[in-house]
């Protein structure tokens, strides 16, 4: 006696396509997508489903048994495919006609709850905020660029290479030689006396950078507010009328007093530092550190050689100047107590304003 390896016998591969009728059937009942129904397809129609492996098998069989077998299988193939084809027309009418419904009953004038709305930056408010109170006063908008030249930032506002005044500003320097990110907005004081005749009065609200280490009250990148005006006799008490009137119309208080303090920038003379009176309190709080003071705007009357670098002549015309943190302010108006926060992405914040 001898056993043939990988003959099958007759009965057995009977039994085989018998069983995988019943298997189609019950699987091509449970569809209820044209994905699954792929799936079933492959399983039994597939190079390596169930059916052609039977086909692979039938041919160890005698010619007789084929002749039995063969007729079984085809008809199996048959009704598989027939019916996957059918099922599949039925399962597309399906959904489509489902996604028609969906459309057909979908509301657009629904509201929806829990939609986060989008709106302005804090920033993009604030400076605008601030521009407009500007404008009231007669002033002009101007930009200028973030990558600046050592010329601009230092040398043409009275700081000349090497000048110790340099080390008051944590500099990014470029890769490219006397580039460099600005460190305040001021370098677009020379740039407008390069390109207007006096008089004028321009604001410059902006980001400058500096390359210090970040806390609560410092970032390396944060947003000023130069601005200057250049006519004939303009003098110191221009400048405090100017920052009296900005910070009442800001803090929305009609009794708002400021302290003038001497301050040192190497780009006007005299140079001040302007502090207002807490708006928050009368004796002192956490604001104003207990001082019921603020220190907010520094300024000056511009120095004559920043006139004669722009190619204004100083003997015919005097100008003000004043560079004041718009973040710094933004952060005592809408108490926001951590620098970070305004560049941080956060929502939870962001969505305050
Ligand atoms: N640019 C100065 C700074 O960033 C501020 C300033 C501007 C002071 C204009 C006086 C006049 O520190």
């Amino acid at each position: 006696m001898f056993v043939m390896v990988g003959r099958r016998s007759m009965s057995s591969l009977k039994r085989e396509v018998e069983q995988a009728q019943e298997e189609f059937s019950q699987r091509i009942d449970r569809v209820t997508s044209v994905k699954d129904l792929e799936v079933v397809r492959i399983d039994f129609l597939g190079r390596q489903g169930k059916i052609s492996t039977l086909f692979k098998q039938i041919k160890t069989l005698s010619v007789d048994e084929k002749k039995e077998l063969v007729p079984l299988l085809n008809n199996l193939k048959n009704i598989s495919e027939d019916l996957i084809k059918k099922s599949k027309d039925r399962l597309v009418q399906q959904q489509a006609h489902a996604v028609q419904l969906k459309q057909k009953n979908f509301d657009v004038t629904a509201g929806q709850t829990g939609l986060l709305k989008g709106h302005s930056h804090l920033y993009s408010q604030f400076i605008e905020e601030i521009e407009n109170i500007f404008i009231s006063m007669g002033y002009d908008v101007l930009d200028g660029p973030y990558v600046e030249t050592d010329y601009y930032n230092f040398t043409a506002l009275n700081i000349p290479q090497d000048h110790p005044a340099r080390d008051m500003y944590d500099t990014f320097w470029l890769n490219k030689k006397n580039l460099l990110l600005r460190t305040h907005t001021s370098p677009v004081q020379v740039r407008t006396m390069e390109h207007c005749k006096p008089p004028f009065a321009a604001v410059v609200p902006g980001f400058t950078f500096r390359h210090e280490a970040t806390d609560a009250t410092h970032d390396t990148m944060f947003a000023q507010c130069e601005g200057f005006v250049i006519d004939k006799n303009i003098t110191l008490s221009h400048l405090f009328a100017t920052a009296q009137t900005f910070l009442k119309t800001l803090f929305k208080t009609d009794d708002l007093d400021i302290r003038i303090r001497p301050g040192f920038f190497p780009f006007v003379e005299p140079g001040v530092e302007i502090d207002m009176r807490c708006p928050f309190c009368k004796s002192g709080c956490s604001v104003c550190k207990k001082t019921t003071w603020l220190e907010v705007f520094p300024g000056g009357l511009i120095h004559p050689n920043v006139l004669r670098a722009g190619g204004i002549d100083p003997e015919e015309y005097s100008g003000f100047a004043f560079g004041f943190g718009l973040t710094r302010l933004a952060m005592l108006k809408y108490k926001v107590n951590d620098i970070r926060l305004f560049l941080s992405g956060k929502l939870k914040f962001l969505e305050q304003f």
